[in-house]
């Protein structure tokens, strides 16, 4: 390959963008594994759990590909599987206006890219959901969108539908579709962001109805959660519905963080590359996450871009990472990270120590951070911590039992760790 080109170079690292390729994802074999079992169990749904930033969205555009007949990933992890999948695939985003199971499955009947358009196109099916409500109807069958304005007033005095309402609905509705047999193993619906649903209740009787009524409709749940019954936020024997496919994402290891930067490499043609030194040094401070790893691989190679330089070394990495906190490439961890030290020196060593003392689960014994605060001049840690656990100042910390604390969020806790002091040492 030639030189790159600017456009190769910034996108060889995607820190905004979730993996949709099976060819730039890397590492995450076992989960891979488990999601194809996940998709060929008859009956069987699959969740995605883990940390913000560590990789479930990008997983589940996996699990799409797979649902679609794609076999590369399991091609290049030499996972066993034999014929292609055959799903009809819809992938919807929950957000903040998605408050319930209700809203959840009115969308997912209506969206754009989610079943609107199929149910639009299967006479049987838009008849169901015409049904639901007049103003549904409207939503669904875009031809009367136009009544729009003066009709709105009058939605308003409609009855109140209620979630049973849209169980059936929504049964009927997919089970229409499954009947014109547009794919041989069913549909595949990927909710993300579903830790996003204020109010779940509901969903999970919702697809233990379902799973009865209409088997070949497979959920694929995604969400910041530790496990299924917080993602659900219900405590029932939904795991049954899960069978085995409950995949909790755990953070990368050295070698796959290492893998990410391969990958970039090859986008470039192998025309910038990390010494591996600078390679273990960016493995380290991303504490595995593989978003740490596009965040800074992605300016170390445009820094690298810029000068001409081949090989990036570990001061490279070091400077980046300087560069990133500077120019708030992440306003988001940089924002956080500055109402937590609000300008105290103090407030700043004793995060940092507590960022620096976590043990490998993620707990921090206070005796060790107020060590390390002690070696820096901060005789009263206990207090800075104190603040650190407050809402003034973000919450970042929360405490486990006496002694001992950790992060809320361990990408915070890596992008602390990585980032260089703020307030400049007083006097
Ligand atoms: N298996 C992977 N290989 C390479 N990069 C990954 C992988 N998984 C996640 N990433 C990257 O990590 C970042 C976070 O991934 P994402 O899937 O959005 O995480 P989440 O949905 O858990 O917040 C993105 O920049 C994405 O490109
Ligand atoms: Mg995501």
């Amino acid at each position: 390959m030639t030189k790159p080109t600017i456009t190769e170079v910034e996108n060889a690292f995607q820190p905004a963008r979730e993996i949709d390729s099976a060819a730039r994802f890397a590492g995450r074999g076992d989960a891979v594994g488990d999601a194809y079992y996940g998709l060929i169990a008859a009956g069987s749904h699959i969740a995605i759990v883990g940390n913000r930033g560590i990789g479930k969205t990008s997983l589940s555009r996996q699990v799409a590909n797979m649902a679609t007949g794609n076999n590369d990933l399991l091609e290049r992890l030499h996972l066993q599987h034999d014929r292609k999948l055959d799903f009809l695939s819809i992938y919807f985003a929950c957000g903040k206006t998605t408050q319930n199971t209700t809203d959840l499955l009115e969308r997912l009947l209506t969206s754009a890219g989610c079943l609107g358009d199929w149910i639009y196109d299967i006479p049987k099916a838009s008849k169901i959901v015409r049904g639901y409500s007049p103003k549904f109807g409207v939503n669904v069958l875009g031809a009367e969108v136009g009544l729009g304005g003066e009709k709105k007033t009058e939605t308003t005095t409609e009855p109140a539908v209620t979630a049973h309402a849209i169980d059936t609905v929504f049964t009927n509705a997919v089970a229409a579709i499954i009947e014109q047999n547009i794919s041989t193993d069913g549909i595949l619906i990927v909710v993300d962001e579903f830790d996003q649903i204020a109010d779940p209740s509901g969903f999970a009787s919702f697809l233990k109805a379902l799973s009865t009524n209409v088997p070949k409709v497979k959920f694929c749940l995604v969400g910041v959660a530790q496990d299924i019954q917080h993602l659900m936020k219900e405590h029932l024997s939904s795991d049954r519905l899960f069978a085995g496919s409950i995949i909790a994402l755990p953070t990368m290891n050295f070698d796959e963080l290492k893998e990410i930067m391969t990958i970039a490499e090859s986008a470039v043609g192998g025309h910038i590359k990390f010494s591996s030194s600078a390679a273990d040094r960016l493995a380290a401070l991303a504490q595995g996450h593989p978003y740490m790893v596009h965040l800074v691989g992605k300016y170390a190679f445009r820094l690298a871009f810029q000068a001409n330089k081949k090989i990036i070394e570990p001061e490279d990495i070091d400077a980046t990472v300087r560069s990133i906190a500077e120019r708030g490439a992440d306003p988001v961890l940089e924002g956080r990270y500055k109402k937590a030290v609000a300008s105290s020196e103090q407030r700043e060593i004793v995060l940092k120590a507590l960022a620096e003392t976590q043990a490998a689960d993620g707990e921090i014994w206070t005796t060790n951070a107020y060590k390390l605060a002690l070696d820096q001049g901060v005789d009263n840690a206990s207090q800075y911590v104190g603040h650190l656990a407050s809402e003034e100042y973000g919450n970042e910390i929360e405490k486990l039992r006496d002694r001992y604390y950790r992060f809320h969020d361990s990408l915070f806790a890596a992008y602390v760790k990585a980032r260089p002091r703020l307030v400049q040492k007083q006097g």
